[in-house]
């Protein structure tokens, strides 16, 4: 599939979750024929991959008491299955997950990973889930509401939102004043990523041509894995790098360590 990574890349900073949809203003068919391709195409992985579901979406996002997690009059949701076979499932699912939504949002679509509060039995009936697949987070798909709900505002009042650590809090290695401009471009990216909680479990290594993610934090996941969220970080950081000019290869680590990327060659 030929992507186009720098419109990804311009909406690594414009992107927010979205809980609350326009019931009134469905997305427009052809819109989401797009979307069903994108899901169908991008397949960086075996292991990993992207179903959109058209129709209310009541059943599958279930309401919680409280603010976190209630995604209202949403009418289509994409799931996002990976292949629990696969010892690195997790990050794939994050890498592939964060590039559709990534898309969506250079579509002008809102979105909201959501991997907690969500029923993944409904999900993967519909979804039509095969052997050992789960569907590890979904994602409603639609505009957003005109107006920002009670909800949007309490996940801004408890900080959940848009706040982000700063690098220095989450990066070792070479000193900052000899990054390339690639390495500087890739770390901002992988700030902005999101994660569940806005937890941000993360740390970044830096040598000369290579950044190495790490998974940080609770050693316990109770719910979402850190290494979904350190796959969505990890397709940050190589949409960043490629629209510097910079191919990345990954390898796979053993936890804590996620994976490496290692600068190839120039585009
Ligand atoms: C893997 C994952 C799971 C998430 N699960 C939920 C969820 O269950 N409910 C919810 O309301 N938000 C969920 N979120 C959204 C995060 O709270 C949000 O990304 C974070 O607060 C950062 O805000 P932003 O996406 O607007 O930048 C999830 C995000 C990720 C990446």
């Amino acid at each position: 599939m030929q992507t186009d990574y720098s419109k990804w890349y311009r909406a690594i900073s414009a992107r927010r979750s979205q809980r609350s949809y326009d019931f009134n203003r469905p997305v427009e068919p052809d819109l989401l024929e797009q979307m069903r391709q994108l899901c169908a195409e991008f397949r960086p992985f075996p292991s990993a991959r992207a179903v959109l579901v058209k129709g209310s979406t009541d059943e599958v996002f279930r309401g919680l008491i409280g603010s976190y997690g209630r995604v209202k009059d949403a009418r289509a949701f994409i799931a996002f299955v990976g292949d629990m076979d696969c010892p690195n499932v997790q990050e794939q699912v994050g890498y592939l997950g964060e590039g559709i939504i990534l898309e969506a949002a250079a579509m002008g679509l809102a979105t909201c990973w959501v991997g907690g509060f969500f029923r993944p039995d409904v999900a993967a009936s519909l979804v039509g889930t095969r052997g050992n697949e789960r569907v590890l987070a979904v994602t409603p798909v639609g505009y957003a509401a005109p107006a920002v709900t009670l909800e949007e505002r309490a996940m801004c009042r408890f900080g959940l939102s848009h706040r982000r650590k700063p690098l220095s809090r989450m990066v070792s290695g070479l000193e900052e004043a000899k990054w390339p401009r690639w390495i500087r471009a890739a770390l901002e990216a992988a700030r902005l990523a999101p994660s569940a909680m806005n937890r941000q479990p993360w740390s970044f290594h830096v040598e000369p041509d290579s950044i190495t993610v790490s998974v940080t934090g609770f050693p316990v996941d109770l719910v979402v894995s850190r290494r979904l969220d350190a796959g969505i970080a990890m397709l940050h950081i190589e949409v960043a790098a490629l629209s510097h000019g910079v191919q990345g290869g990954w390898e796979y680590l053993e936890n804590p360590q996620v994976a490496r990327i290692v600068h190839c060659r120039r585009k």
